[in-house]
């Protein structure tokens, strides 16, 4: 074989390479993208880890009974100090169709009310039915503390 025929048969099998390597890298970034948004990011985003709502408690939920309601969260202080055991913290939706509840002081409980669509369900404290027609308690969410920051999440 001579030289000019050898590399000409080299260049070729190069050639092939080089276009059979860039299909299988973009085969192959493809389907890492797909991969990653139907795995780890979307799995991960959705439900743990994520703040829901922030309080600063140098000027909120100061006093026992207080209470926030904001972005689909509702959140109690239940005593004095700001550690966790302190406060109580529900997804802001009544189990039995999903109205959002309020809560009231004098009777230290959450209720569903007629006026804002609902049907009276009452909850306490910690969540659980208290009233029907819902039959399971409010859903709670976890709640971290640092320093003067309240996260639900
Ligand atoms: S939606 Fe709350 S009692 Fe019906």
């Amino acid at each position: 074989m001579e030289r000019k025929e050898f590399l000409n048969k080299i260049s070729g099998g190069l050639a092939f390479t080089c276009v059979a390597c860039m299909m299988a890298a973009c085969s192959k970034d493809d389907n890492t993208g797909s991969g990653n948004n139907t795995g780890g990011n979307n799995t991960g985003g959705g439900s743990t880890g994520n703040t829901l709502l922030t309080i600063n408690l140098a000027t909120q939920l100061l006093a026992i009974n207080d209470f926030v309601s904001d972005k689909g969260i509702i959140i109690v202080r239940k005593a004095a100090g700001n550690v966790v055991s302190s406060f109580a913290a529900f997804v802001n939706a009544c189990p039995h169709q999903g109205v959002a509840v309020t809560f009231r002081k004098p009777s230290n409980d959450f209720y569903c009310s007629p006026q804002n669509g609902g049907h009276g369900s009452t909850f306490s404290i910690t969540g659980a039915v208290t009233n029907s027609p819902a039959t399971s308690g409010l859903s709670a969410r976890t709640i971290e503390i640092s320093g003067t920051t309240l996260s639900v999440k």
